[in-house]
């Protein structure tokens, strides 16, 4: 588990545009006025949609008053979930899966790459300010290992090699097909079904 790293530089205000405003006032509106809490996951999402993929303080503070819920409350799920950043990260943000199954098929030499050719340590942004990378935990394609997530995008089957093809396109400001680098579909053989032959592909 890495440690969450705030960003040092804080915008002094943040507000939703109108139409994520309305969007918010929607959500928040599906719960009763106890619940409201539930509706914190739905904003953050949103302010990191918003704010190139980051979470500034003044944001916390401002889903804090919009939805009546405790400043602590917000900060401790913001800072909780792998998925929200607090610092700025790169146009392409790349989580490098380095949980036992992923670890032992190569993640290692996929942090390699990254610290080669983006940044020396996790949550820094690459010299072109295209590219971050981090470590995180387990990102549910264990049957694919080893994979990462840029972005929304799952790349899977990788090796060293493949890693580094998809960095450099990415610090060439390319984004690559997303999906297994052995062209599986879903998490089937890497030779093609063996059970299951009658049921066609949807
Ligand atoms: S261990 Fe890497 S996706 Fe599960």
């Amino acid at each position: 588990m890495t440690v969450k790293k705030i960003s040092k530089i804080q915008p002094e205000t943040f507000k939703f545009t109108e139409d994520n405003l309305i969007h918010a006032e929607n959500e928040i509106k599906k719960y009763p006025k106890n619940k409201r809490a539930s509706s914190i996951l739905a904003m953050l999402y949103l302010v990191q949609k918003q704010n190139e993929n980051w979470i500034p303080l003044a944001a916390i503070k401002y889903v804090a008053e919009l939805t009546g819920v405790s400043y602590i409350q917000v900060y401790e799920v913001a800072t909780f979930y792998s998925m929200f950043n607090l610092s700025p990260v790169g146009k392409y943000f790349i989580q490098v899966c380095t949980t036992t199954p992923c670890m032992i098929r190569g993640a290692g030499k996929i942090v390699k790459t990254c610290k080669d050719h983006i940044s020396k340590n996790q949550n820094e942004i690459s010299e072109n300010k295209l590219c971050s990378w981090t470590e995180v935990e387990c990102l549910g394609a264990c049957v694919n290992a080893p994979m990462i997530q840029i972005n929304q995008d799952y790349f899977e089957d990788l090796d060293g090699d493949k890693a580094k093809e998809i960095i450099l396109e990415l610090l060439q400001d390319k984004f690559p097909s997303p999906g297994s680098a052995k062209n599986r579909k879903n998490t089937s053989p890497e030779n093609g079904k063996t059970t299951l032959l009658e049921v066609k592909n949807a």
